[in-house]
């Protein structure tokens, strides 16, 4: 398996917080790795760092085909799509829009051109009747597959999400899932920060629990849920499974 994005010694501290304090990670290409954890154990700082929009205190994050410069930390916001738990579109934009706007700004597409590929990934996640709409006109399940949308429309090759689900109504959880489940199936290699349990066992190569700024633990699910090797990673299943 090729590694796409390699993490050596990742801290970062926000005045006296050490948040994060010393993350090794490798994430091979077409993997879904979960991490699940308590809260402000730094999940979300964690992944944030992994697309720059936290820039890390000390080490390293280096995706595959960067030499681990300067110039490869900018890649990092370039070639990394991020969706967040709150979908962030922009509210005075159309779904089209929102769509086109990065393509057309950072990667030069002509109107027509990312309108067409907007329109194709809009149809994909079920929602082409709604490029005319705005954000506010749409219910928050079909806002955050709109924003999953928009991401993929930079064609990154490392998506985040960090709990895209927990904003939305139980009803509309796996209409996300399922677009999520999609592409994964696809090979999309993907991060994802989550309390879906069933979506970590069904979908996830690798579930991580994260604590204290810290891996505990990282196997695949079967192993982690079923048998994990830690007593920490024990109680923190216990509360959450029950
Ligand atoms: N910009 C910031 N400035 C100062 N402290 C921060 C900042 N962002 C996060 N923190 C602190 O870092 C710690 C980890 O926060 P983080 O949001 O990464 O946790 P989390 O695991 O994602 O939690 P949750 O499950 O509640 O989302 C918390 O103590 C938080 O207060
Ligand atoms: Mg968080």
């Amino acid at each position: 398996m090729n590694t796409l994005m390699s993490v050596r010694g990742l801290r970062k501290h926000f005045g006296d917080a050490d948040v994060i304090k010393g993350v090794d990670l490798d994430i091979h290409e077409g993997e879904v790795v979960v991490v699940i954890g308590p809260s402000g154990s730094g999940k979300s700082t964690l992944i944030r760092c992994l697309n720059n929009l936290e820039p890390a205190t000390a080490g390293d994050i280096v995706l595959s085909g960067s030499n681990g410069g300067r110039d490869s930390l900018a890649r990092l916001r370039d070639e990394v799509g991020m969706v967040f738990q709150d979908y962030t579109l922009f509210p005075h934009l159309s779904i089209l829009r929102n769509m086109t706007l990065a393509p057309m700004k950072l990667r030069g597409l002509a109107r027509a051109e990312a309108e067409a590929q907007a329109m194709k990934l809009l149809e994909r996640v079920g929602l082409a009747h709604k490029a005319h709409a705005y954000p506010a006109e749409l219910s928050g399940g079909q806002q955050q597959r709109v924003a999953i949308v928009r991401a993929l429309a930079m064609q990154p090759r490392l998506m985040l999400f960090d709990e895209p689900t927990s904003a939305l109504d139980p009803e509309t959880v796996n209409e996300v899932l399922q677009v999520m489940k999609e592409l994964a199936a696809e090979g999309t290699t993907m991060v994802v920060v989550t309390h879906e349990m069933g979506f970590a066992r069904e979908v996830a190569d690798r579930v991580i629990f994260f604590d204290g700024g810290r891996i505990v633990e990282c196997a695949p699910p079967a192993q982690l849920f079923s048998a994990p090797c830690e007593e920490r990673t024990r109680q923190f299943l216990t509360h959450v499974l029950k």
